[in-house]
């Protein structure tokens, strides 16, 4: 039987600016790595949050990439949706693209897949709606992040 509830990606899309502020430096002048997965978290969930129309907790992070740091003064272009669904789970696909104001440069410095599980008002898994995919770059991403979560379970696995 068909979901009635699927979504596509981009209806769970967020898009996120930060301005990198010292606070949030390291004494280098680059946002800490904590501060940056902070806000990949919370986009993320929201992305989750979106897709489900559920609050959804975070479970796992997996390729998370720091290519290039984010300095004090830039802004942090933030960018997650979801890009596959299994049950009760879901992955959200999470970049970061700094921008420096004063010549319009961006970067991407930071990406990650974050796995979110949704939750029912008692705290246990809850069903989720499906995805649609139309593009061949949502297919890919969708195969993409079946191979992270085929990995993670075969490491919960051998946990166990
Ligand atoms: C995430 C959590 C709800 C999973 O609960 P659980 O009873 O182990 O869940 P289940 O074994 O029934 O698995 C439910 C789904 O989550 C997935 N899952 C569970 N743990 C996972 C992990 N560590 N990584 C990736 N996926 C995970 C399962 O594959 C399953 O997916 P599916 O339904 O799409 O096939 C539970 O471990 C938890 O509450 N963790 C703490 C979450 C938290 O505090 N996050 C930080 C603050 S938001």
């Amino acid at each position: 039987m068909s979901d009635i509830r699927a979504k596509k990606p981009s209806d769970s899309e967020v898009v996120m600016t930060e301005l990198a502020i010292p606070n949030d430096s390291n004494i280098l002048g680059n946002v800490l790595g904590g501060r940056v997965m902070h806000w990949m978290d919370l986009s993320a969930a929201m992305a989750a949050h979106k897709h489900c129309n559920s609050i959804c907790v975070t479970a796992s992070i997996e390729g998370m990439s720091f290519y290039h740091p984010i300095k004090v003064g830039q802004l942090a272009l933030l960018r997650a949706r979801v890009v596959y669904t299994g049950r009760t789970s879901l992955i959200t696909k999470v970049i970061i693209h700094s921008e420096d104001m004063d010549t319009g440069e961006k970067l991407l410095t930071t990406e990650a897949y974050m796995t979110f599980v949704c939750l029912d008002k008692n705290g246990k898994p809850r069903k989720i709606p499906s995805l649609i995919l139309e593009t061949d770059q949502e297919k890919a991403e969708y195969a993409h992040a079946e191979e992270i979560r085929r990995r993670k379970q075969e490491i919960r696995k051998q946990e166990k």
